[in-house]
């Protein structure tokens, strides 16, 4: 029995012992597995593995944990105490918000059953709130904004002492001993943070640091308190955690405990358990990788956006529903500016008044002109579009073939065949090229007079050229004359009533009826003759820089007829290689045409018969009505030349010709 009885007081020592050993150098968790000295309750559990979750995500939950054996703060002993534990806080998705938050928490009671959830971390409570018989301290990560307990930052670290309002709180951050500067911690980050809590009897400081750092050398807080005034002789360590609305998965992956500095034991931070992150992790991925694909797509869709803005503008047209119709002669712009390399200027073989001129090759090896005008109304369009597509069908070896056009905002681009020669008006009167022949001459104005008869009588419509002069008659490859520039010609049906049109064309080589009677086959035979003056005689019909006798050809022409030396009138440049019958006939023929009552004019079919000498030119008498005079209008018209307005006729407001505004309109 004594025997029994001297067991019993020998194991009850050294439990004591045992006690006041584990009293002296506190303790150490590397994980929760065997942790029959932990006190849990509400919503906290040991995980298998050895995680100490003191809330999962239910809300208005609280857990806590205590170590079972309270520890002496008796006057006597020492206040002191030191701990190093490691938390991890995991809101239900990453990167959301969660709540409330851990506190760590000296109390003389493991019991805390009627405190409060929510942002009184299932420490503290209203009966108790403030009362210094509650005896607490708390050092909470909290990581909810509680306005009414003067919290201005969401997440924060704060004292707590008998009170959820904090004593002393700041943002969750480190000083990082490397780098020598405040560091801040995301609490919610769901990565394992180490927090140390040391009071030396009069200091109260706390540090927080990641898992992978070690303890900062400046605390994160710092207080003065005399905790004699608030700590019992026997209290108890442990932790508390709770959820409101906002919740959180609240772990303590290891813990150690001191009342001494020098016996506080290293955690192994190796050993901790993993803390086991929301399924969502994964699904949550996406938005950041999103982010970061669109922050990179955004950019890449913005450039090929503006490219495809820039290209549409680039190559933007002007299509209506009527053009529909004339599809095959509408070129797409973009295609145009590949043939002509973009309008370069390596391309552009002619620029004037009326717009510029571009060589262009189309993909099948076909070479063509281009030219630009830009106009700026869309009044009239409809016809000219009519007519361009009329005149595509036109065919004649004499006429430049027009292929096509298009149109954009502000310009409109004709297609047509691309002359390798240029224009007649060059090899008259410009140096550089060699001065035509007679024979040259001779067979350009057989050539254009062919085009012309033709565009008088052989097309289904009466086409009137209103424009036949030295420039617009352009040279293919074989030297043959070509009728080109339509860009004022007329359309009507035959038999119909030619007149009242505006007066257009190029001074010189208007007939003068034009002002009264208007336009007429008769007034493009008057051009014709003008024409023919200037071939032979190499100079423009109407030259102001001329003295004024010589000013206008065909008086000039008639007058030195007149003094018999009629062959003096041709262009010098013409050398001996000629035969002075022919040189006589064609100036006297110029002179027939250009007679200046139409009705003595002959019809173009003859003119053709004349040059080719099918038929005798008609004995006509030098002074013969009409002949030789010059229009009147013109002379002082120099006040009426006016650049066409768009109701004066379809084609000339895209040419800016020289063009005298009849009367009357
Ligand atoms: C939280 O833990 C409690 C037990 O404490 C359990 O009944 C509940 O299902 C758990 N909730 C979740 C979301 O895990
Ligand atoms: C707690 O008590 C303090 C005074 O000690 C008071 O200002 C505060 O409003 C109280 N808070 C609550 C939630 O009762
Ligand atoms: C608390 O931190 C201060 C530095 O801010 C330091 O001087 C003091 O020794 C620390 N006290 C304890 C108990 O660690
Ligand atoms: C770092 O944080 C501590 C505590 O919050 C503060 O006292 C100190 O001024 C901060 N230092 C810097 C460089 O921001
Ligand atoms: C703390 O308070 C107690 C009782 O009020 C007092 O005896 C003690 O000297 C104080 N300690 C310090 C360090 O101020």
């Amino acid at each position: 029995m004594a025997c029994k009885l001297h067991l019993v007081l020998i194991f009850s020592c050294v439990y004591l012992i045992c006690l006041s050993g584990q009293q002296d150098t506190g303790f150490v968790y590397n994980g929760f597995d065997q942790a029959d000295d932990i006190f849990i309750d509400g919503n906290a559990r040991i995980l298998p593995g050895g995680l100490l979750q003191l809330t999962n995500t239910t809300e208005l939950q609280m857990g806590h944990a205590f170590f079972k054996q309270p520890f002496d703060f008796d006057q006597s002993s020492s206040l002191s105490f030191y701990t190093h534990f490691v938390c991890a806080l995991v809101p239900p998705k990453l990167g959301a918000d969660g709540g409330h938050g851990i506190a760590f928490v000296v109390s003389p009671s493991m019991d805390l059953s009627l405190a409060y959830a929510t942002q009184y971390m299932g420490v503290f409570s209203i009966p108790t709130n403030g009362t210094f018989s509650s005896h607490l301290l708390a050092i909470e990560l909290d990581t909810v904004k509680t306005v009414e307990f003067n919290e201005l930052e969401k997440p924060h670290v704060g004292i707590d002492v008998n009170s959820p309002i904090s004593v002393e709180s700041a943002l969750p951050s480190y000083f990082s001993n490397a780098f020598r500067k405040n560091i801040s911690i995301n609490l919610l980050s769901g990565e394992p943070i180490q927090v140390w809590v040391d009071y030396d009897g009069l200091l109260l400081n706390v540090s927080l640091a990641p898992i992978e750092i070690e303890k900062p050398n400046r605390p994160l807080l710092s207080r003065a308190i005399n905790l004699s005034e608030i700590f019992q002789d026997k209290m108890y360590v442990g932790f508390s955690a709770s959820t409101g609305n906002m919740l959180s998965n609240h772990y303590i992956l290891g813990w150690s405990f001191s009342k001494s500095k020098k016996l506080l034991q290293t955690l192994d931070l190796s050993k901790l358990a993993q803390v086991p992150l929301p399924r969502e992790e994964k699904k949550k991925l996406p938005p950041l990788l999103i982010g970061l694909v669109v922050l990179l797509v955004i950019p890449v869709l913005m450039i090929l956006g503006g490219v495809y803005l820039y290209r549409r503008n680039k190559f933007a047209e002007v299509r209506e529903s009527w053009e529909k119709e004339y599809g095959p002669h509408r070129f797409s712009y973009k295609s145009l500016y590949k043939a002509t390399n973009g309008f370069g200027k390596d391309c552009r073989v002619g620029k004037g008044g009326f717009g510029e001129v571009y060589k262009g090759t189309l993909p099948q090896g076909r070479h063509i002109a281009v030219k630009r005008l830009s106009h700026d109304a869309e009044q009239g369009m409809k016809q000219f579009v009519a007519e361009v597509v009329t005149m595509g069908n036109l065919q004649h070896r004499n006429l430049v073939p027009l292929l096509g056009y298009c149109r954009r905002k502000g310009e409109l681009l004709l297609v047509s065949e691309y002359m390798p020669k240029g224009s007649l008006d060059q090899y008259l009167f410009r140096n550089q090229h060699p001065s035509p022949s007679w024979l040259q001459r001779i067979s350009i104005v057989k050539d254009i007079g062919s085009a012309i008869s033709y565009l008088h009588t052989g097309a289904k419509q009466v086409v009137l050229h209103r424009d036949i002069k030295a420039s617009n008659v352009m040279l293919d490859s074989k030297f043959n004359g070509r009728l080109g520039d339509f860009g004022m010609a007329k359309f009507y049906d035959h038999g119909a009533n030619l007149s009242a049109t505006a007066a257009v064309g190029t001074i010189g080589y208007m007939a003068p009826e034009l002002i009264t009677t208007g336009t007429s086959t008769k007034t493009d035979v008057y051009a014709f003759g003008a024409f023919l003056l200037e071939v032979i005689c190499g100079r423009r019909p109407f030259d102001p820089e001329m003295p004024v006798e010589k000013r206008h050809l065909v008086k000039w022409v008639c007058e030195c007829w007149k003094r018999g030396s009629l062959l003096e009138t041709r262009d010098p440049r013409l050398g001996g290689e000629f035969l002075s019958e022919e040189v006589e006939m064609v100036l006297k023929l110029g002179l027939l045409c250009t007679n200046a009552m139409p009705e003595s004019r002959p019809a173009m079919g003859q003119v053709v018969q004349y040059l080719s000498m099918d038929l005798p030119l008609p004995e006509f008498l030098l002074y013969s009505p009409g002949i030789g005079s010059f229009m009147p209008v013109s002379m002082e018209a120099s006040s009426a030349i006016v650049i066409p307005s768009l109701r004066s006729s379809s084609f000339s407001m895209f040419v800016t010709h020289t063009v005298i505004d009849g009367p009357g309109r």
